[in-house]
């Protein structure tokens, strides 16, 4: 009996580490220890031995039984280890392999428009998205543009059919609504696409991206107007440039300026892309103007303000050397490939 039992233990010992398939193990387990494997059935007919006998198979038969389960156990160990070996060998990635040709990437206005608002995050600014269909209140009378004024007519509006609606032909539509639901301060930009009737050709479409600043609070001045656009902008040409301002006029802001700023490719010197100037004509800005403010519920008396406003695309081709405008709405792959 006990030659037929280490005759067992012996094949079982050298089967067990050949088995490579979990199941097989299992399956070869049940048939040595499973309910009616050759082991149980041994260990089973121990009640029919003498005394001692039964004493030297019965010890003999459970030394086996263990160091049986032992071995089981480690090749199960070892079956899942190369199982994952095996995985981690086949799922290895290549990263010398090239990115796909066809992989996209994100349009010029967007990449500066994420670089912009980075820069305004950093200046404790909120980011608000601008409508693209508002009403003829918000994009006009609000901002102190009322039906009988000429400066209604500086922008080729999209009136839409019904009550007073039209596509917006500012980011300018948002300040009013700004006024009255944001908690003061307020500190915000807010980037748009708007929309004008326009003839389209190099530097003129009737679709187009502009961002739009406000800041209210006391104490607030036009060299925070100046601080806030320079940073932005040398941050956008990653070098710094100086701001200059100029008189001009937009119905929402008295003063207002006209901002310009110094050519980052010649530094101030003149070039082809500043016509000689050295400086570079870019936006509009100014101190907002009271009746704005009490549209939108704010005393004029008490706090203290500016806004601006600029169109991205502008900004965009200046940036990169974009000679035409009609680029950005055209889904030619060649353009966007390069940004
Ligand atoms: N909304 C003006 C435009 O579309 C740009 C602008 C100028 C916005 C001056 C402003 C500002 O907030 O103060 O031409």
């Amino acid at each position: 009996m006990i030659n037929q039992l280490n005759q067992l233990e012996q094949q079982a010992l050298s089967t067990i580490p050949n088995i490579e398939i979990e199941s097989s193990l299992i399956e070869y387990k049940n048939t040595l220890l499973g309910k009616s494997g050759e082991l149980t059935v041994i260990l089973k007919w121990l009640k029919d031995l003498s005394g001692e006998d039964r004493g030297i198979v019965g010890k003999r038969a459970n030394e086996i039984r263990d160091s049986l389960t032992l071995a089981f156990e480690n090749q199960k160990d070892s079956i899942k280890r190369s199982v994952i070996e095996s995985r981690m060998s086949n799922e290895k990635e290549d990263v010398t392999i090239p990115f796909s040709q066809n992989s996209g990437n994100i349009h010029p206005i967007t990449k500066v428009q994420q670089e912009i608002e980075d820069t305004f995050r950093r200046m404790g600014f909120d980011i608000f998205e601008s409508m693209q269909m508002t009403t003829e209140y918000l994009n006009f009378d609000a901002v102190n543009i009322p039906k009988t004024h000429p400066a209604r007519d500086m922008q080729d509006t999209f009136w839409l059919e019904g009550n007073g609606n039209v596509l917006a032909t500012q980011t300018s539509c948002m300040q009013n609504l700004i006024m009255k639901h944001e908690k003061l301060p307020i500190r915000a930009i807010i980037p748009g696409r708007v929309f004008r009737n326009e003839d389209v050709d190099a530097t003129h479409d009737n679709t187009f991206y502009q961002v739009e600043g406000i800041v209210i609070d006391k104490n607030i001045g036009m060299g925070h107007l100046k601080f806030t656009i320079k940073t932005m902008l040398s941050d956008v040409f990653g070098k710094e440039v100086s701001i200059r301002m100029r008189p001009g006029y937009f119905p929402f802001v008295e003063p207002g300026v006209e901002i310009d700023f110094s050519c980052p490719f010649c530094d101030g010197n003149g070039c082809k892309i500043c016509k000689g100037s050295g400086w570079i004509e870019f936006m509009g800005a100014g101190l907002i103007h009271p009746n704005v403010l009490k549209e939108g519920w704010l005393d004029p008396e008490v706090y203290s303000w500016f806004a601006f406003g600029f169109g991205l695309n502008r900004l965009v081709m200046i940036k990169y050397g974009i000679p035409d405008l009609r680029y950005f709405m055209n889904p030619d792959i060649r353009f966007l490939k390069q940004f």
